[in-house]
């Protein structure tokens, strides 16, 4: 009786308070609206307060270096980075901290421009006037409050992430920050912190979650001292703000959960613990360009999915808090590992963060207005730095699956990590090419391994090396298997016996060429070859009514005269 009346009062609160909000992101049209925070956990998803799925599609926002400042507010108003965040599709931002900030009552009321004084940061505070005047005189928490402030007036969410506890670079294994009983990490001082934090954003519904500490690692780090603190810290944090999710992360530089495997973590609360893990190209030192793109990615992958991913089979949450590469282009072995990335986050469809929104530091190790080479932002704060990489994420900002996303019967879509894309058909007669995923069509990957547009006898069929694939009826001929270690080529067996694989031209189109150094060969780039076949409930558009009506209205007189020869042959 007693419980009852506690879940019936409980359920009333819940009713008052999660009011739905407009949540910024590239959301396709059908999901257009209001979502109801706060946020919570439904197995492997997050979900809102109406137990639809919430996909996180963040970028990670620096506050924690020397400054305590939020980086680029001398370069831009605040609320102008905000609406970038917002118009480069991003829905939420992973703001850093330091503990300090939250343990230290005097450097919490150092104001931002005693800040900037101290380090001599002289241009930076005339930058601040200009662009950010009212925050100059605030102090280092007041100035924090305010940024989170114009998120939450954008409707960008947030999580606040503990970063490191002495303000400064982040992250090495002897900076006396990685883990709990180093120089600047004492335990009971970092519960005092995230208790205050999370007492303080408990009134900011866009506070969507804390993530506990970032990058564990060190000579310390040992799996005894993390159940006994990280779950102490989740206690804290969930008596002092049970609305957040509260985000647990890893040892190892936040690769490393796989002890989860055999004990999981002890919490007292349901339906708000998530786990984080980081995956750089440099995780890896050099691997990627000393090996076989193929091979790398396919042991890569599998080690990932080892020590953090298997979290989603267990059915927890696992947020991919920081990944990125340098913006340039130039660095093979950042691109190597992102066209694999890409793939197992369309293919898993995660919730991420992307490292980083900050174009320049205003002092990183030493070096002043340091340009950020990974940062979306360019080094003024003022453009995207490669409107390109934006593209190619685009498909990850929204969900493809999840509870409450579409009515639709799940199918798939055919993703190309190295543009962004997905294969699309245009009408019969006419090749198929790269464009949008939100166009789609619905894609059944047979158990014959053949690829079907969903409802219809039409399947993706080769017509010869070097050719374009096709549109066809002759199905059971064309069956595409995704083959190397990497599991990302789609090979097929043409006429002659010899095996093709998908690949794109310049035109953009879908063509079947010779298998690109699918093993061994250290030199050679086969990502345009690399194809994820991806689960998906996302588009409207799949809608079979729809679905037909285009297909019938879509043949023109040249397309029927191609279904005509189809059938004759
Ligand atoms: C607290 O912050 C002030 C101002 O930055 C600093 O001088 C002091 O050393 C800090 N105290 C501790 C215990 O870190
Ligand atoms: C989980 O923690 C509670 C106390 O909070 C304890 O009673 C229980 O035995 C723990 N369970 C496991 C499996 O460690
Ligand atoms: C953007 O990245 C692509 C590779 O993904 C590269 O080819 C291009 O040069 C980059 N553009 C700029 C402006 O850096
Ligand atoms: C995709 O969907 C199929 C069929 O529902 C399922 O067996 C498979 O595990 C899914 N794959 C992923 C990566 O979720």
């Amino acid at each position: 009786m007693e419980g009852k009346r506690i879940l019936a009062s409980s359920l009333f609160f819940l009713s008052i308070f999660s009011v739905s909000r407009v949540v910024a992101g590239a959301l396709p049209p059908e999901l257009k609206g209001a979502v109801a925070l706060p946020l919570s956990t439904d197995g492997r998803w997050i979900v809102d307060g109406n137990g639809r799925r919430v996909k996180l599609a963040c970028v990670n926002w620096a506050s924690h270096l020397e400054t305590v400042v939020a980086e680029g507010l001398s370069k831009q108003p605040v609320d102008v980075i905000s609406k970038k965040i917002v118009s480069m599709g991003f829905n939420c931002v992973r703001l850093t901290w330091p503990l300090f900030l939250a343990t230290n009552d005097s450097l919490a009321a150092v104001t931002v421009r005693q800040s900037f004084q101290g380090l001599g940061l002289y241009e930076s505070i005339a930058g601040l006037q200009a662009n950010n005047a009212p925050i100059v005189d605030l102090s280092l928490l007041g100035a924090f409050q305010a940024v989170v402030r114009s998120l939450e007036d954008n409707n960008v969410m947030v999580i606040l992430d503990n970063h490191l506890s002495k303000p400064g670079w982040c992250c090495s294994r002897f900076d006396g920050n990685g883990f709990f009983g180093n120089v600047y990490f004492n335990p009971d001082l970092w519960i005092k912190g995230l208790t205050k934090m999370a007492t303080l954003f408990k009134s900011s519904p866009y506070v969507v979650g804390m993530s506990l500490r970032n990058e564990l690692r060190g000579p310390k780090q040992n799996v005894l001292d993390w159940y006994r603190y990280m779950q102490k810290g989740a206690e804290a944090v969930h008596s002092a703000n049970p609305n957040v999710l509260v985000i647990l992360s890893g040892l190892s530089f936040d690769t490393d959960l796989s002890f989860l495997q055999k004990q999981p973590a002890n919490v007292t609360f349901t339906g708000k613990l998530v786990f984080e893990g980081h995956w750089y190209a440099f995780t890896n030192g050099q691997e990627w360009s000393d090996g076989n793109a193929n091979q790398v990615c396919g042991s890569i992958a599998d080690n990932v999915m080892r020590r953090i991913g298997f979290l989603l089979d267990q059915q927890w949450p696992l947020f991919f808090s920081e990944f990125g590469i340098d913006l340039r282009g130039t660095n093979v072995n950042d691109n190597r590992y992102f066209n694999c990335f890409l793939g197992v986050a369309a293919e898993l469809d995660l919730d991420w963060a992307l490292w980083t929104l900050v174009g320049s530091y205003y002092l990183r190790e030493g070096v002043l207005g340091m340009n950020e080479y990974y940062g979306v932002l360019d080094w003024n704060w003022c453009d995207p730095r490669n409107s390109s990489f934006l593209e190619r994420i685009s498909t990850l900002q929204s969900p493809l699956q999840g509870p409450g996303l579409s009515k639709s019967n799940p199918h798939k879509v055919i993703f190309h990590p190295l543009t962004g894309q997905c294969i699309l058909r245009q009408s019969i007669s006419h090749p198929f090419k790269l464009g949008p995923c939100s166009e789609s069509k619905a894609w059944s990957y047979t158990p014959e391994k053949t690829l079907t547009i969903t409802g219809t006898n039409f399947c993706l069929q080769a017509e010869g090396m070097d050719q374009p694939a096709r549109l066809g009826l002759i199905c059971s001929s064309s069956k595409w298997e995704a083959i190397s270690d990497s599991k990302m080529h789609l090979s097929t067996s043409l006429e002659d016996g010899t095996t093709a694989c998908l690949d794109v031209n310049s035109d953009n189109e879908i063509i079947t060429t010779t298998c690109k150094c699918l093993s061994k060969d250290i030199s050679c780039d086969p990502t345009s070859q690399w194809f994820k076949i991806v689960n998906s409930t996302r588009y409207s558009v799949m809608r079979k009514s729809s679905f037909q009506m285009s297909s019938i209205l879509g043949f023109n007189w040249k397309d029927l005269l191609a279904l005509w020869t189809a059938i004759a042959i």
